[in-house]
């Protein structure tokens, strides 16, 4: 084969580029050693959602202790999922819009390579341990629905009603507000019933003012306690996603993650999100790390995002940088569209097999007073503001309509 003059520059040309781009991803590799370093690692550590902040100390005993890493990462989502106070996890949560608690939750033991899964799952509190049950005792990774609670009533969890009387309560106000053309709320036979104003109509915030002080009336009228009156509003105009992740590493390095939710509020029966999804809301690899999510679920099953993150650690990536990656996956399935991703959340927690870890968001927080924080206890317990892709708060969906003038 014979080089021209022009194939010499053009190889030459290559040759010093991909020279060029060796020194500099080696700069690259240093300064995230160098990054790494000032980090002070530290293990054991474990991680989670801000939700699982006091469940942080007994699981960090347990991880000291020599228990199994998975096993203390479940002690603190179990923590969350037993308070009726959490309405975003297990007991407590928030139905779906038949007015029925679907649970979802996965788990991953990276020192076995093992996982299991449960989906809609009703009627059973602790679905994170019903996962770590599938990956005992059976040949299965993933069970769902009616098969999930009979095989976790055979393994000895008990059947219990998880619609407390608040949620209930909140679905109700959901169910009565939320349209005027259906069945729920005062019929025609109602002292209550009034006949539609056919005034014109009223500016925006006059008709807003009407819909939220009757929002406040109708929950005052079903018994919702006054200081819980407009966080029910709100979580009736903005059906929120509610989750918990942990993944826990120990001195030996081993590590491990689970995630459990009751998921969206107000989902369509039978409606599964990312956290039961290996690979979505958990993903545990022995050799490299673990992450795991809350926010969108639905965004994130189409970026895999635990996975991804976990793959961009296996790359070289710090746990940041393999965060921010997924989070702009996101941001590139809309185009870039910030009209749609202000009503996008997602956060990432993310914890790499040699105890560095990061917390991820795509906004800085729901509200400029609410910062999304990750939670981490490596000897002393905290909790950390995520380090955002975008600046500034997401928005609920759905938007808010323009009502009138
Ligand atoms: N990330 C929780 C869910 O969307 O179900």
């Amino acid at each position: 084969m014979r080089f021209s003059r022009r194939d010499f520059l053009a190889v030459a040309a290559l040759g010093s580029l991909a020279r060029g781009l060796e020194a500099q991803e080696e700069k690259t590799k240093d300064a995230r050693r160098a990054e790494t370093k000032t980090m002070a690692l530290k293990r054991p550590i474990i991680i989670c959602a801000a939700n699982g902040l006091s469940y942080l100390d007994e699981a960090f005993e347990m991880l000291r202790g020599g228990a199994d890493t998975l096993d203390a990462a479940l002690r603190v989502v179990r923590g969350p999922e037993d308070d009726p106070e959490d309405s975003s996890v297990g007991l407590g949560g928030l139905p779906n819009e038949a007015g029925v608690v679907e649970l979802d939750a996965c788990c991953m033991h990276g020192p076995t390579r093992r996982a299991g899964a449960v989906g809609g799952v009703r009627n059973i509190k602790n679905v994170s341990l019903v996962s770590k049950a599938v990956m005992e005792h059976t040949g299965h990774v993933m069970l769902v629905g009616e098969g999930a609670e009979r095989f976790a009533v055979a393994q000895g969890f008990s059947r219990e009603n998880l619609l407390t009387d608040r949620s209930r309560k909140v679905w109700l106000l959901w169910k009565e507000t939320h349209s005027d053309q259906d069945w729920w709320g005062p019929g025609l036979a109602s002292p209550e019933w009034k006949t539609p104003p056919e005034a014109p109509p009223a500016p925006h915030s006059e008709i807003w003012e009407k819909k939220l002080k009757k929002m406040e009336r109708v929950a005052a009228d079903l018994g919702i306690e006054p200081e819980y009156r407009l966080k029910a509003i709100h979580q009736v105009l903005f059906p929120p996603t509610g989750t918990i992740h942990s993944s826990a590493l120990n001195d030996k390095g081993e590590i491990s993650g689970c995630t459990t939710t009751s998921g969206l509020a107000w989902k369509l029966p039978g409606r599964v999100g990312d956290s039961p999804i290996i690979g979505a809301g958990c993903y545990t690899d022995q050799d490299v790390g673990s992450a795991g999510a809350t926010g969108s679920g639905e965004e994130n099953i189409k970026v895999a995002g635990a996975h991804t993150i976990v793959e961009n650690m296996r790359r070289g990536l710090s746990p940041q940088e393999a965060g921010m990656d997924a989070l702009k996956r996101i941001a590139r399935d809309y185009n870039h569209d910030m009209n749609k991703l202000r009503f996008v959340d997602m956060t990432y927690y993310i914890l790499r097999k040699d105890g560095a870890y990061a917390g991820v968001s795509l906004w800085e927080g729901y509200e400029p007073d609410r910062p999304h924080k990750i939670a981490v206890h490596d000897g002393t317990k905290r909790a950390e503001n995520t380090v955002a892709l975008f600046k500034g708060s997401s928005v609920g969906w759905p938007p808010i309509p323009r009502l009138g003038k």
